[in-house]
């Protein structure tokens, strides 16, 4: 039985979703929290709530989906939950530091970001992140060949940046499954 903060956080996020951002991302945001808590159980040091709350609220103020300043949606629901300032920014700090394009590829600074992080990263990896790719270049108009480059240049490097080991365990597999991908896909394309 989830707290109801978190309750409230996940109907948050998918009326949020839904009525600004076409549906886009609700589903990425419950695995990345999924996928946060299954780290987080291997790390009893962290703080639980602020990775969940991090891990839901983490694309609620995206950039390339609302136009929002200093992640005034992700603040409006904590304070609606009388979520303490010092706490707030806590978590809006995380979920700033697991954009790449916020903190330019650093790592976070909190465990709590770091877990967040290799939670948004794997599920840039596997089945889900190869069914991901290939949806984001279908929007974009793009071929197929284009989407197979963003393997090269992104999703076999997430493996390696791993920030927590239960993450590093995690993204082994969903690696293996994008190599064995590309390959199938390049033995029937013949490239
Ligand atoms: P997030 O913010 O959750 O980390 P992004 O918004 O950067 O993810 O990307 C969403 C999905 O689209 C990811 O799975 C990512 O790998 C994929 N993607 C991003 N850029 C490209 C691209 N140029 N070509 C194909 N897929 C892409
Ligand atoms: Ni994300």
């Amino acid at each position: 039985m989830e707290k109801k903060i978190i309750t409230d956080a996940i109907k948050y996020i998918t009326d949020l979703f839904s009525t600004n951002a076409g549906g886009h991302d609700t589903e990425h945001s419950l695995r990345v929290w999924r996928s946060a808590m299954r780290i987080a159980e291997q790390i009893p040091s962290c703080d639980y709530d602020r990775v969940a709350l991090a891990a839901l609220l983490h694309d609620a103020d995206d950039h390339k989906l609302f136009a929002t300043e200093d992640n005034a949606n992700a603040r409006a629901f904590l304070r609606s939950h009388n979520v303490t300032e010092e706490e707030t920014d806590r978590i809006c700090r995380i979920i700033n530091s697991v954009s790449f394009s916020q903190n330019r590829g650093r790592r976070p600074e909190t465990i709590e970001g770091q877990i967040v992080q290799d939670a948004d990263r794997l599920d840039a990896m596997g089945a889900v992140g190869i069914a991901r790719t290939f949806a984001f270049g279908g929007e974009h108009g793009r071929p197929l060949r284009e989407s197979v480059q963003h393997f090269y240049d992104k999703l076999l490097l997430l493996r390696d940046l791993m920030n927590t080991g239960a993450g590093r365990e995690l993204a082994e597999k969903r690696h293996v499954f994008l190599e064995s991908f590309l390959r199938e896909y390049l033995e029937e394309t013949g490239e």
